[in-house]
């Protein structure tokens, strides 16, 4: 994993440039000196993911057009609670969560957890087996903010078996059997915390885009609760479907998933893509040494390089699972869309997505910052 002059950390792929004709010979690059961890100001609103090109697969021929990936080997690899919050609710054929109903326009069933756990292992082989960026030694109390199936919370406390951590969701949906230094609540993070002031070493929180009523809110929280010097760390994706060589053409049906995406997120009051503000976030919270890392997820088995296509076999299985429960919240419960209109839609949606043709990526941004020590 390199960093660039900005401070942007890009994949472990060789870095070449994209070409529809022919395949071009990897740059080699002088490796650059280490970067301060202030970068210096001015600096773009979103971390850019810089020189991190994808050299696409060439042998795609006409009879693989589309990805295949079911049945391949990239396949879809709490303590105690009152009934209420487990009385979950039905729609459109999805379970939901109960507490505080309708606050997550995702579902909280089988399907959606095993796609939970899927985005885990795309994250965490994109971040070369790493939990969190934050330059942090043996924290001692941590939590995770909006944990879901707890797997990163999980991870955390077997890596740390000194560290307590918990972790919250509105969900009761995680693992009974777990570290016994590992303890999960079921909260609404847009409210105030009750954690205790000052007394968490390192709080995280991944992949909330869309579920936070107020940023600026919940990074404050953030502040409030990490004792002096410690640090919070946001992991988020955009919701873009970015390429490098224009190769999704404009008019294109998943740029329209995207502009409905954008336009159920304004009429529900939320932010679809958090990376864009996130360090401003942070500093106005109060923290310091805030910094953004970028990385591409790629959307599909295009990419050359074994990894590359490897994280982008397991993102495009994770899209394919995400693109139900996704769209059908936003579609039928903001912009009046029919269920059978709906499911029409994801079924073409689904179809591009496995397009191979189609050199797509998300980025990953991570951000972090520092609470000061006095
Ligand atoms: C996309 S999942 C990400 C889960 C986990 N952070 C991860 O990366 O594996 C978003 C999670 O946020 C939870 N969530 C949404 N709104 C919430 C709220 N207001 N309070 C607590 N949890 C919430 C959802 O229940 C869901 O489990």
């Amino acid at each position: 994993m390199a960093t660039t002059d900005q401070g942007t950390a890009v994949g472990t792929s060789e870095e070449s440039k994209i070409e529809e004709s022919k395949p071009e010979e990897p740059k080699l690059e002088e490796p650059k000196p280490e970067e301060p961890l202030a970068p210096a100001e001015p600096e773009p609103p979103m971390s850019p993911v810089q020189e991190h090109f994808i050299e696409f697969d060439y042998s795609a021929t006409s009879s693989d057009e589309y990805d295949s990936l079911y049945g391949s080997d990239y396949g879809s690899a709490t303590t105690s609670l009152s009934d209420s919050v487990r009385n979950y609710k039905y729609e459109n054929g999805r379970r939901y969560h109960a507490y505080k109903e309708g606050q997550w326009v995702m579902p909280n069933d089988e399907v959606q957890q095993e796609q939970m756990d899927l985005m885990h292992h795309v994250f965490l082989v994109r971040l070369g087996g790493r939990l969190f960026l934050a330059p942090i030694e043996n924290p001692q109390k941590i939590m995770d903010v909006g944990t879901g199936t707890g797997i990163w919370a999980m991870q955390v406390a077997e890596d740390h078996p000194a560290a307590a951590v918990m972790g919250n969701d509105l969900s009761p949906i995680q693992p009974t059997w777990v570290p016994p230094n590992i303890s999960f609540e079921v909260d609404d993070f847009n409210e105030p915390w009750l954690q205790t002031p000052e007394s968490f070493d390192l709080i995280h929180s991944r992949d909330l885009h869309a579920a936070v009523t107020s940023w600026p809110f919940l990074v404050g929280q953030a502040y409030e609760k990490l004792r002096p010097g410690g640090w919070y760390e946001s992991q988020e994706h955009t919701v873009e479907i970015t390429t490098d060589d224009g190769s999704v053409p404009e008019g294109n049906i998943l740029k329209e998933w995207v502009r409905n995406l954008e336009k159920a997120s304004v009429l529900l009051g939320r932010e679809l893509h958090p990376p864009r503000y996130m360090k401003d976030w942070l500093k106005d919270a109060g923290f310091v040494n805030v910094r953004q890392e970028t990385y591409k997820l790629p959307i599909g088995t295009w990419p050359k390089d074994p990894v590359e296509k490897q994280i982008g076999a397991m993102n495009l299985v994770n899209m394919l699972d995400a693109a139900e429960g996704y769209t059908l919240g936003f579609y039928t419960r903001y912009l009046g869309k029919s269920h059978e209109e709906t499911l029409a839609d994801i079924e073409l949606i689904k179809k591009n997505l496995k397009t191979r043709k189609f050199h797509m990526y998300f980025q990953f941004c991570i951000t972090y910052g520092q609470k000061p020590e006095w």
